[in-house]
């Protein structure tokens, strides 16, 4: 560095921690050099998030929260959108980009959490970590749902309607809540205008602020790893973790390989099938929403869908309150019960690697219930697909609530000293 360059970086330093931050934070950072692929999605979670901001800016430009109807009897909402997709220059770029980002952002962050589950990131000292994970996944299903209303489509208006009414079932305050998320007694113009309040500017700050607290948490206790050994338990002369490597350049190298990988997939359907062939827009939101028609059929999108069977499962009313409150219960538990994890693992090892066979039986009966979950939720509901969704959300539950008992019955190998790295 030239003495000029120097005395600029000097300057800055003794006003704000820039120098101190850098090394902390990257060059500093020693994280166990076994990551494998898995430990990609943090970094794709982040571009994805960066992703949907970005475009989301450029969206808002031509994008009117209006549910009135134009000259033409279309929504102004719904036309705003269309005006970007076949007006604005490079407007269809932008609102897929954004569109096929949402649904890249729960893959992505869905992948990432299962990486969690694999090696034990959420048990000591990482519980914080995990915690943080979970506060995002809600806000980010709160995010997604209140954009999937914006573009004012046949599935925006209904499932928003269906959803919003789940609210009433809660007794006492119920109808009252549900009244304050809609600002009217159906959903119309005032929802539109609130949920686009929040869908751009109160709900991303607070993602922003827990993502940013997520990797704050990471910083401080470090990162786990496949073999889940703590690398802070063995260190040089020098303090320097002995499995460890800087994060910069190791990571930031290895994770662009991710990051295209993830842009040669992310392109692919951008260009060629931001449908998703229905799943990620659903073709009846290509119709103007209309208070007067009710589809015939009406399902979330994708990544709701496992949540969404398990509230439709519970068919029986319990205590005099009706089976749609116990619905809601189930379904908003069934997401809650994952910032438990911590505290429901009881194995003496951390990774799956060294983990017993109950536990690795265990969490591929919990994949193949959370796929099935996730395809029944798409479809209408019949008697034979309700008991199938009823016996996997049972076996959903019991993934979770069972875990204290077989974790620690299960057989497991020792864990190794340091970390495996060929
Ligand atoms: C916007 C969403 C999210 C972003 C941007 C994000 C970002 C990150 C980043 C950059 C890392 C470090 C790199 C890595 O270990 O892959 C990380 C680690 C971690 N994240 Fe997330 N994350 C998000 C959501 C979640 C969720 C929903 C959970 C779980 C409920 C979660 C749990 C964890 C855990 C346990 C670690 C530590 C992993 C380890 O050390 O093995 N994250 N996250």
């Amino acid at each position: 560095m030239t003495t000029k360059s120097q005395a600029v970086l000097n300057w800055i330093d003794e006003r704000f921690p820039l120098t101190s931050s850098i090394k902390g934070h990257l060059t500093e950072y020693y994280a166990p050099k076994n990551f494998n692929f898995w430990y990609f999605f943090g970094s794709l979670a982040l571009m994805v998030l960066v992703i949907q901001i970005l475009t989301g800016i450029f969206l808002v430009m031509h994008y009117k929260p209006d549910a009135s109807l134009n000259a033409a009897g279309v929504p102004v909402a719904f036309a705003s959108v269309e005006y970007i997709m076949r007006e604005v220059p490079g407007g269809w770029l932008i609102r897929y980009l954004h569109s096929t980002g949402a649904s890249a952002f729960f893959i992505v962050v869905y992948l990432h959490m299962f990486r969690g589950l694999l090696y034990g990131s959420y048990r000591k000292p990482r519980e914080l970590i995990w915690i943080f994970g979970t506060l995002i996944f809600l806000v980010l299903m709160a995010e997604a749902f209140m954009g999937y209303l914006l573009p004012w489509g046949q599935m925006s208006f209904w499932g928003a309607q269906v959803i919003v009414n789940l609210f009433s079932a809660i007794p006492v305050i119920g109808p009252d809540l549900s009244l304050v998320i809609r600002g009217d007694f159906v959903v119309s113009d005032a929802t539109l205008n609130r949920f686009f309040s929040f869908h751009v500017i109160a709900v991303p700050l607070v993602l922003i602020g827990l993502v940013a607290a997520h990797i704050i948490a990471l910083h401080e206790v470090g990162s786990n790893n496949p073999d889940g050994v703590e690398i802070k338990k063995k260190k040089d002369a020098n303090g320097i973790p002995l499995d460890g490597i800087p994060f910069h350049p190791y990571y930031t190298v290895k994770d662009i390989v991710g990051v295209v990988a993830f842009l040669f997939f992310f392109s692919a359907v951008v260009f060629f099938a931001p449908e998703g062939g229905g799943y990620f827009l659903e073709f009846n939101n290509f119709i103007p929403a209309d208070p007067l028609k009710t589809p015939p059929h009406i399902a979330p999108v994708w990544y709701f869908t496992p949540f969404y069977s398990i509230l439709r499962a519970v068919t029986y009313p319990l205590f005099g309150l009706d089976a749609k409150f116990w619905g809601v219960v189930a379904m908003g538990a069934s997401v809650v019960i994952i910032a438990f994890l911590p505290w429901l693992d009881r194995s003496p090892v951390k990774s799956i690697r060294y983990k017993g066979p109950i536990f690795k039986i265990a969490v591929a009966i919990f994949v193949v219930c959370f796929f099935i979950l996730g395809y029944l939720g798409v479809l209408p509901p019949t008697p034979g697909r309700t008991l199938v969704s009823q016996i996997c959300s049972v076996l959903y539950f019991a993934f979770f609530l069972l875990m204290p008992w077989y974790s620690k019955l299960d057989k497991c190998k020792a864990e190794p000293e340091r970390v495996n790295f060929k």
